[in-house]
């Protein structure tokens, strides 16, 4: 067709190249495409992040997250298994207590929910998967913060970490192979590193949730979580515009001894993930939230985007951005679509 400028004919010096270069050779066939995918998904790559509640007879969906449950205790088990068998890379457990306090006493109670799921999920993979543990009070604090809180109701940033360093060591003492800070106190993985290591928990590694910004997209995460939180995370959590202070965030957490260091939410923050995957001396996670997650599965439940694309494409371009892992809900149906495939 003469308007294709592929079609078109070199016709003298000023058009030099033109049907000579032809990047679309490259993506003519399925497997020419295959050859030069310059970014690739591998089931080892995905962490599966899932929620035990305590006194559950049986897994609760979540209304939010259509085909994400809150777990039992034993669902949780059959769900790490089969998270195994797909050869994901991992687990990151969150828990759902009964009760909770000013402190969040459950966190680090070893018959707490979160402590009690992870010896079970350990118990039932081994090291097939490495687990993980959110190390946050939100979920176990009755007013819902991340930490506790001072007389007049701020939050308290390094009396919270002597309550992180506890939790770390009920963590670690269950079985946790990497514990997962999120709660943005600065100094945090300083004080952890410590404690593990006092404890003679050397190889428990330590994943920052070094640039975790203050985000609508955790909406979702409240309801899987039932949180309680009055107020918002701004004291804490990064403002959505700053791009150059994720540098720095990571930066001290390297410095203070993260293996891991994460970039939170991932959709709207690939520029971040992009900077910090220049810089960074350790793998960068990536979280692709509840929020992330309930747009695409209300989209696509509308009939309004394909699903499976729409899931393959959005992690594909969070390991493009530069996260050498991705938490997603997704990752063990995902795992099964990318072994259909090699098949
Ligand atoms: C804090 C924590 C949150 C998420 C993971 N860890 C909530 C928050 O910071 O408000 C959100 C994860 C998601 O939205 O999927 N414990």
């Amino acid at each position: 067709h003469p308007s294709d400028p592929s079609s078109a004919r070199p016709s003298g010096p000023a058009s030099e190249g033109v049907g000579r270069i032809r990047p679309r050779r490259l993506r003519s066939t399925p497997a020419m495409r295959r050859l030069v995918a310059q970014t690739r998904v591998h089931p080892a790559e995905l962490v599966l992040p899932v929620f035990v509640r305590e006194g559950l007879a049986e897994p609760r969906p979540i209304a939010s997250m259509p085909g994400v449950v809150q777990h039992t205790r034993d669902s949780l088990r059959r769900a790490a298994a089969e998270a195994a068998e797909a050869g994901l890379g991992g687990l990151m457990l969150f828990g759902v207590p009964l009760v909770r306090d000013a402190v969040g006493t459950q966190a680090t109670d070893p018959d707490g929910i979160l402590n009690r799921a992870i010896a079970d999920v350990v118990a039932e993979v081994g090291d097939a998967l490495v687990v993980q543990a959110d190390l946050c009070l939100d979920e176990f604090t009755d007013h819902g913060h991340c930490g506790v809180l001072t007389a007049t109701g701020a939050v308290d940033n390094d009396a919270t970490l002597v309550r992180y360093a506890e939790m770390a060591l009920a963590q670690a003492d269950a079985g946790a192979h990497l514990v997962g800070l999120s709660g943005m106190m600065d100094g945090q993985v300083g004080v952890v590193r410590d404690a593990l290591d006092e404890a003679g928990h050397l190889d428990v590694a330590v994943l920052a949730y070094a640039a975790k910004y203050a985000s609508a997209f955790y909406g979702p995460f409240r309801d899987a979580v039932e949180s309680t939180l009055e107020g918002d995370r701004r004291t804490y959590q990064m403002d959505p515009a700053n791009r150059r202070e994720a540098l720095r965030e990571v930066a001290i957490d390297i410095a203070e001894g993260a293996d891991v260091v994460m970039v939170k939410p991932a959709m709207s923050y690939l520029d971040v993930l992009a900077d910090v995957a220049a810089m960074s001396s350790v793998p960068i996670s990536a979280y692709q939230v509840s929020g992330e997650y309930a747009m695409i599965e209300a989209a696509a439940a509308a009939g309004w985007i394909d699903r499976r694309r729409a899931i393959e494409e959005s992690v594909v371009g969070i390991r493009r951005a530069g996260a050498d892992h991705v938490l997603t809900y997704w990752a063990t149906e995902l795992a099964g679509w990318l072994a259909e495939e090699k098949r």
